[in-house]
């Protein structure tokens, strides 16, 4: 009986995303549902973009150096390093899954995918370019206006068609499957008992007060250092930044854990190398509870269930530029 109600679940999964809400545990975290590709040629160009350095300055610096799709969507450094190998202020948030936040980036500023994508092209900090010669490079290349054309009806490049293609193929960054989704789902074999210890932790010390839904996280603003003050160099002041209110320093959105195996160093600093070491700060910061070696062991072995299928596909092949592109600029 139990096995027909799992292949029930599974196949419900495999054909909508609403239908197996029924069958899923009833859990402060849900699964997460497969990719949806609504326009397959828009992802297309969406991947092509955020693999090209020619929308940087130094045409060297994509998307995906900072958010390296081959390691979890991070650069696995404390900060980024930008434009002229400058460090960056804040560490740089895994893009896997960020369709699934309230809000993007660290104090929340873009409110969606498509106005996030902006940001860094035009960041001198970060690709050091402006968008009117973003949209000039990419003009000049035939193999990108044609696409374009057939994407968006119409040879005119803009701002806008560029960060909503990028916005696109985000979408499909999600990962699916992790152990954790498939105990959810009905399969009691999918964690082992030191798995399953840590989330009843997890859940029973408050930390899923902050970190749930599908992306166990991205879902509210919290402060940092709520039972005792973080101490950090960064001068990253969070939410305040945006709001102007004073209720909001250090308030940061609650990041992800899908993946958080992947995604070292930690915490908008990037100042806790180790999963024990975050794990341990957030018990004694934000719940006043100190964890033995034993629990903190427990907990990061939950953690690593949240490790689903990582997005995988073929390496895009960018159109080559012409005698016309303007030429990259990286020692200016
Ligand atoms: C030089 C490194 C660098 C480059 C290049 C870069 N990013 Fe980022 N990205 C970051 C950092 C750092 C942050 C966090 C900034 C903050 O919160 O203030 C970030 C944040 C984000 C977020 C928000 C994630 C979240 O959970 O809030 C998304 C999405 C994202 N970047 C996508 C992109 C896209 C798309 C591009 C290419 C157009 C890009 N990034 C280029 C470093 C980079
Ligand atoms: C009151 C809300 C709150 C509670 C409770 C909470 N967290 Fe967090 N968590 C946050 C915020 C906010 C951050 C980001 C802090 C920062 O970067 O400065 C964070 C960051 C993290 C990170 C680092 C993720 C990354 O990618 O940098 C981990 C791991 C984590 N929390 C695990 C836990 C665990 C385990 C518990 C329970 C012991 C817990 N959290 C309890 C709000 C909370």
């Amino acid at each position: 009986m139990r096995m027909k109600v799992i292949s029930l679940a599974v196949a419900l999964v495999a054909t909508s995303s609403m239908s197996w809400a029924a069958s899923v545990r009833d859990e402060p975290i849900q699964p997460i549902a497969p990719a949806q590709a609504a326009d397959p040629a828009k992802v297309e160009l969406g991947k092509k973009l955020f693999f090209d350095p020619r929308l940087s300055k130094s045409g060297f610096i994509s998307c995906n150096s900072c958010h390296n799709l081959s390691m979890g969507g991070t650069d696995n450094l404390k900060t980024s390093i930008g434009d002229k190998w400058q460090q960056g202020p804040i560490n740089a948030p895994t893009v896997l899954n960020s369709s699934l936040a309230v809000a993007q980036f660290w104090d929340g500023r873009a409110a969606n995918l498509q106005e996030q994508a902006g940001g860094p092209i035009a960041n001198p900090g970060e690709m050091g370019f402006t968008h009117g010669l973003a949209v000039d490079v990419l003009q000049s290349i035939p193999g990108y206006v044609a696409e374009f054309k057939t994407v968006y009806g119409s040879a005119r490049i803009d701002i806008d068609k560029i960060t909503d293609a990028i916005a696109a193929f985000e979408e499909t960054l999600v990962t699916p499957n992790s152990p954790f989704d498939k105990w959810l789902v009905g399969d009691d074999k999918a964690l082992t008992k030191d798995e399953l210890a840590g989330y009843t932790l997890f859940k029973e010390s408050g930390c899923v007060a902050c970190h749930n839904g599908p992306a166990v996280g991205g879902t509210s603003f919290q402060k940092m250092g709520i039972v005792e003050p973080y101490k950090s160099a960064s001068t990253a002041e969070g939410r305040a930044g945006v709001t102007g209110k004073d209720e909001d320093r250090f308030n940061f959105k609650v990041p992800t854990l899908r993946n958080v195996e992947l995604t070292y160093p930690y915490f908008h600093d990037g100042e806790a190398a180790t999963l024990e070491q975050a794990v341990e700060i957030m018990g004694r910061l934000q719940l006043g509870r100190k964890y033995s070696d034993q629990e903190v062991g427990q907990i990061v072995a939950f953690l690593k269930t949240l490790t689903g299928d990582q997005p995988r596909f073929m390496m895009p092949l960018l159109p080559a530029s012409v005698n016309e592109t303007p030429p990259p600029k990286p020692f200016d």
